[in-house]
């Protein structure tokens, strides 16, 4: 059996981890041949696949972004696009395909696997809005990460008697947003999923300076404000139809300053989140989810993706867990409500 590895969409810690765990078992345990698929989708739009082995993947445990590279192509925009994967994978003699990526790339991949293709998708994205799975790898380094800002700007918050205003990505869901606020102690948290109120936020905010405390306020780049648009720098869509998000902060900030008189700025985080060493939970779980996904190839189990379900890995159809996104429930930022203010 051949095995084809694709990254796709936003690259994300611990790409490399289900790289090196699928190629290990799948050489170690099955015999199986690899090769590694360039960028994502558009390696096999453009026959960009490269030889994959044990030596091949040496060493990228520890390492941030993906050895086989990401983009964030959809194949079903591209002109013939369906036919030119299906060419590629039999110029190559692929018979399955390892499917690493977010909601995006696994909702081209259930497409695929509807037309044919014999794939199992591993679900991965710092923003941890897939379906179907407790937990994808990336999102707790990244909110270690963020966490670890936010334990940084409030003492720079506090000698300077300002509002600090942080934002996290997390497009449609506030993930994120929600876990490093908790974790960091802010006093406000902005989440996609519940438009927030302006003026509420700037009492939050003045009432913590009334107790002559410096307030943190944590935005994900997808929240809103309830009487108005998404803000945004800049109107461009990617192929899956996505903007391009951040703006929110910077204008949290202006409408802080401008309604309470006090000093406020913004820290972005942006791509930080993204890049560099993956945790130790993420390792794990990333490695975890390789085992698992090429044990589905080698029973024949196409049409699926490897999730968490509490501690164990289990498959679910890969068409279920790419119809919605998950989202924060009311009721978990709801229980955090004693710290807010
Ligand atoms: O992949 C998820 C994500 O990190 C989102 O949180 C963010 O909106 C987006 O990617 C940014 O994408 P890009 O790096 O393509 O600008």
């Amino acid at each position: 059996m051949k095995v084809g590895v694709l990254t796709g969409g936003g690259d994300c810690p611990g790409l490399n981890a289900v790289i090196r765990s699928v190629v290990r078992k799948g050489v170690q345990e099955y015999s199986f041949d690899f090769v590694g698929v360039r960028d994502g989708w558009l390696g096999l739009l453009k026959n960009d696949v490269v030889p994959l082995d044990i030596a091949g993947v040496r060493g990228i445990l520890p390492r941030g972004g993906t050895i086989l590279g990401s983009s964030r192509t959809n194949p079903f925009k591209h002109e013939n696009g369906l036919q030119r994967v299906r060419e590629t994978l039999a110029a190559h003699e692929v018979d399955a395909l390892v499917v690493i990526g977010g909601e995006d790339t696994l909702g081209a991949a259930t497409e695929l696997s509807r037309q044919g293709i014999n794939l199992v998708g591993v679900p991965k994205t710092i923003d941890n809005d897939v379906t179907g799975t407790d937990y994808t790898f990336g999102f707790d380094t990244a909110v270690g990460i963020a966490t670890e800002a936010i334990d940084r700007l409030h003492t720079t918050a506090e000698s300077h008697m300002r509002a600090l205003v942080v934002e996290v990505m997390g497009r449609h869901s506030g993930w994120i947003a929600l876990h490093a606020g908790i974790a960091g102690g802010a006093n406000v948290i902005l989440i996609p999923e519940r438009p927030f109120d302006i003026e509420q936020v700037c009492e939050q905010v003045t009432s913590r300076f009334q107790i002559n405390y410096a307030p943190i306020v944590v935005v994900a780049e997808g929240a809103v404000p309830k009487e108005g648009q998404m803000i945004l720098k800049d109107q461009s869509l990617d192929e899956f139809g996505h903007v391009r998000l951040s703006g929110i902060g910077e204008w949290l900030a202006q409408e802080i300053s401008a309604r309470t008189q006090k000093d406020a700025r913004t820290t972005v985080l942006g791509h930080i989140q993204r890049g560099g060493t993956p945790s130790a939970f993420d390792r794990w779980l990333a490695t975890r989810f390789g085992l698992h996904a090429i044990e589905a190839v080698e029973d024949g189990e196409f049409g699926c993706m490897v999730a968490l379900e509490s501690t164990r890995i289990v498959r679910v159809p890969l068409a279920a867990a790419t119809a919605k996104n998950k989202v924060v429930e009311p009721s978990l930022y709801d229980e955090f409500e004693v710290f807010f203010g």
